[in-house]
């Protein structure tokens, strides 16, 4: 590794020195400088790569004369179908073991929110069951085609976090800051153990992205914005996980297959924004979010799975430079690269349906979660008219067959029958669970400590307060049990302690009391209170935000510290959150601050640092450091108030605070898909009543009459005085309310994500008539969508109504150019009021579409 280091640095010099060199090299040293028009792999001169200058490991995966001979044997008896399906992958909602036999499917996922039998929670025993009902179905040859045992891969990202009653270790970021290689294999293998149980081979593990804007909601995937940190941890993973390089077949150990994602530079798009485009140069692509590949491919990493996103425009997935030129000639990357979920279809040319370029790219296998039957009849077709070179189809095979070797999979018979599986007892087991616990201990950060507050003296009465003390989903954050993690409850984690559990006993323990009481009441004054608060869980798309604020519905607990803290009572804030954010007024309110990242089911990790024995010493001290930079403002890019490293230990004495400054720098304008909010359209956005010949009446004051006096508006109150418009429409033809804005807004990455428009509002008086919502791209095509559900809600309440985006994608509207995002239309009377619209993901009703 130290050797790759020293070759890193050599090509960012050459690159440096290089640059003349550029245009020939660009057009001899490859694929992607193909020529001009129709070639759907031709890059731009911006997304040119040059192999040369990037770093090649100084490890190889060594042949086996054996595996090759079996390999060839193979590929010689198997039809262009079998190829095909061996290069699918298939999510647990659109695949049977029966689809597996007839369609001889190389691979199956349980995604986000997948679970056997539909059951996105399903117990344990049901994740082997069905383990073995795909591999009885693999290996089926009764139809004359060969049996290849399937692999299944999960999103195993912090423990086996799928599953109901696993370990669950703090996410990467909380990592980061632990600082400890050691503790990470450790990680890996008591992950792999209880995968193992359940009947997987394969996780979709370690992210390695390298997060330059912790705006994106994946920031905490990633151990570091340091690529350093992150290189010196990923071989360590990869290890536990995989076991030692060239270790013997991994199943014969307590191994699963890994996979280094995402394929490149996730972490590195413009404003952080998720499946967007990295905007950078090649020696920045290489320096910051290449250098963790090298130590993963030396570590022997079997899978590399690609990003969503984009380099310089082009799509990682279909940029044949980056996969092949760079990742497997000349990284000598040797295990199999697959896709992210239908990523294909985002590529230029293909759709979900098929697509050619991925493969030709040199991308081994396709997550095709709900598209791989449409693909393995595109695919096979597009090798029969040699669209697809059967070489570049032999070769990803190949690669699939390989890695399945070296797993062992072809000796390991069915899962159930494999070491460790149904050791039930091994998921969430004591040992895994230790690791979790100093896991946690060691990754708290400690940012303010004034008067040795901690840790809390031994005897104390302890208050712990806060939104956030006693929920445990709010501690795993997104990717546990469900894909956002959100909608969860204690009772589906068993054997997980809270933090506040965590706090009662050991502060029970040396002798004193604890009491929960999320806002802050008492009814005795206590010594010192403890309020725990922070963000919520978030995954992909939804957890992107506009500036590093924490959302305003969550601050209410900084109101309690302030309380607390005037009636004279100690307070020690802990931060549950994936990323640094503004903290200004709470670093000011609290005497003590601890960033607690994203613990995971180890709750009383925490406790062990904060809270002395009857000895008056802590378990451990506070050794966490930033992972990244925390701000002093809520600007991305804006002044820094700790610098990466930063954290206190709790045995020095701090020098008295200085009150830190509480603008957050950020200008007050309607945060970032919100397009009505408080009586008013988002600035720089129009509030329209139309319907007529004309283009409609813009609603500027706050009384307005429009269509000859057939719709009146006027400011009622809803959350705040005048927070909302009503509308009342005299009928008698079209009546359209709408919000419109000149520069069309992309929402394509939202639609992707299962995103709704929420429109919060009230019946005041039943629609007489039907009752739609549409959208308008900048294109003209309008997408409408029947809202029958609106007649059925009650007179008088405020309700939110969900339209998922994907309606009006399936309406034909371009998601990616959208100049009016809402259209609310009746021809008949009615009265309602209109408080807010907005894109999120909470609503009372959903309103039906086909599509
Ligand atoms: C995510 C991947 C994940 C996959 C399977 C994708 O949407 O980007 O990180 O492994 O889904 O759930
Ligand atoms: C799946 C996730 C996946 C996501 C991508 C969700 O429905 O559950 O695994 O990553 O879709 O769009």
């Amino acid at each position: 590794m130290m050797f790759a280091r020293a070759g890193l640095a050599a090509s960012a010099s050459m690159l440096l020195a290089g640059c003349a060199a550029t245009v020939t090299q660009a057009n001899t040293a490859q694929s992607n400088a193909a020529a001009a028009g129709a070639d759907p792999l031709a890059v731009p001169a911006a997304a040119q790569v040059h192999p040369e200058k990037w770093p090649a490991p100084q490890w190889k995966v060594p042949v086996n004369a054996d595996h090759e001979a079996r390999i060839k044997a193979l590929i010689a008896r198997m039809s262009v179908e079998e190829k095909v399906g061996q290069i699918l992958q298939a999510d647990l909602a659109a695949v049977t073991p029966e689809d597996v036999r007839k369609y001889h499917l190389g691979s199956v996922l349980n995604g986000g929110n997948s679970g056997p039998y539909g059951n996105d929670l399903g117990p344990a025993q049901d994740w082997l069951k069905l383990a073995d009902e795909f591999y009885a179905a693999s290996m089926d040859e009764r139809d004359g085609k060969q049996g290849i045992p399937i692999v299944w891969g999960t999103d195993a990202v912090h423990g086996h976090s799928n599953i109901i009653g696993a370990t669950l270790f703090p996410h990467n970021v909380g990592l980061g800051a632990m600082r400890d290689p050691d503790l990470i294999e450790k990680i890996g293998k008591a992950t792999a153990v209880e995968i193992r149980v359940t009947g997987q081979e394969w996780t979709f593990a370690p992210t390695i992205t390298v997060p330059q804007d912790y705006r994106w909601g994946r920031a905490y995937e990633g151990y570091s914005s340091d690529p350093a940190l992150v290189a010196s941890y990923v071989g360590r993973m990869i290890k536990g996980l995989q076991g030692p390089v060239d270790g013997g077949p991994m199943l014969k150990g307590p191994y699963v297959l890994a996979s280094t994602k995402h394929f490149l530079a996730d972490g590195g798009t413009t404003d952080g924004r998720d499946q967007g485009d990295a905007a950078i140069d090649e020696d920045t692509l290489i320096r910051i979010h290449g250098a963790p590949y090298v130590p993963a491919i030396e570590a022997g990493v079997e899978t590399v799975m690609t990003s969503f996103s984009s380099w310089n425009g082009v799509k990682i997935a279909g940029h044949r430079g980056l996969v092949t030129d760079v990742l497997k000639n000349r990284m000598n990357f040797g295990g199999f690269i697959v896709t992210d979920w239908n990523a294909h279809g985002q590529l230029k040319g293909c759709t979900n349906a098929s697509c050619a370029t991925a493969v030709n790219a040199g991308i081994d296998m396709y997550m095709a979660p709900d598209t791989w039957k449409d693909l393995y009849a595109s695919l096979t077709a597009q090798v029969k008219s040699g669209e697809v070179p059967m070489a570049r189809l032999d070769e990803a095979v190949a690669r699939v067959l390989r890695v399945k070797m070296r797993l062992g999979l072809f000796e390991a018979g069915k899962p159930s029958s494999r070491p460790y599986s149904g050791q039930w007892n091994l998921l969430g087991a004591p040992e895994h669970r230790a690791i979790a616990r100093e896991a946690v201990a060691k990754s708290l950060v400690l940012l303010k400590n004034q008067g040795s507050l901690l840790p809390l003296k031994p005897g104390a009465n302890v208050l712990v307060a806060g939104d956030a003390a006693d929920d445990i989903a709010r501690q795993a954050g997104g990717w546990t049990l469900t894909w956002q993690g959100t909608g969860l409850n204690n009772s589906q984690f068993p054997g997980a302690t809270s933090i506040w559990k965590g706090l009662e006993t050991a502060v029970k323990d040396a002798g004193g009391s604890a009491s929960l009481s999320p806002d802050g009441s008492y009814t005795k004054k206590p010594d010192v209170a403890v309020v725990v608060f922070g963000e919520t869980p978030y995954a992909e798309f939804q957890g992107d935000i506009q500036s590093l604020q924490l959302k305003a519905e969550l601050t209410g607990p900084i109101e309690t510290m302030k309380k607390l803290k005037a009636q004279g009572i100690p307070v020690v804030a802990v931060m549950i959150t994936g990323r640094p954010l503004y903290m200004n007024p709470a670093l000011n309110a609290a005497d003590a601050f601890v960033v607690a990242w994203l613990p995971g089911s180890e709750g009383a990790g925490v406790a062990d640092v904060m809270v002395a024995g009857r000895n008056g010493q802590a378990k451990r001290d506070f050794t966490g450091k930033l992972p990244t930079a925390w701000p002093a403002n809520a600007v991305h890019g804006g002044p820094t108030l700790y610098p990466f490293g930063y954290g206190l230990s709790a045995r020095t004495a701090q020098p008295t605070w200085k009150p830190l400054s509480e603008d957050a720098g950020i200008r007050e304008t309607a945060e970032n898909g919100v397009y009505f909010a408080r009586g008013v359209p988002a600035s720089s956005w129009s509030l329209i009543v139309a319907g007529g010949s004309d283009g409609g009446t813009r609603i500027t004051t706050g009384s307005a009459s429009a269509l000859d006096g057939r719709v009146t508006v006027t400011p009622v109150d809803y959350g705040i005085q005048e927070g909302a418009r009503r509308f009342v429409m005299a009928g008698g033809g079209r009546q359209v309310v709408q919000l419109n804005n000149f520069t069309p807004v992309d929402v394509s990455r939202e639609t992707n994500g299962e995103v709704l428009l929420l429109t919060t509002l009230r019946i005041d008086e039943k629609p007489a008539s039907a009752m739609q919502f549409s959208l308008t791209s900048a294109d003209g095509k309008t997408a409408t969508v029947a809202a029958p559900e609106l007649a059925a809600l009650p007179v008088g309440e405020w309700k939110t109504v969900a339209v998922p985006l994907q309606c009006f994608r399936a309406g034909g509207a371009d998601m990616s150019r959208v100049s009016t995002p809402f259209q609310l239309e009746t021809a008949g009377r009615v009265t309602f009021s209109l408080g807010r619209v907005a894109l999120g993901t909470v609503a009372d009703v959903t309103v039906k579409c086909a599509g």
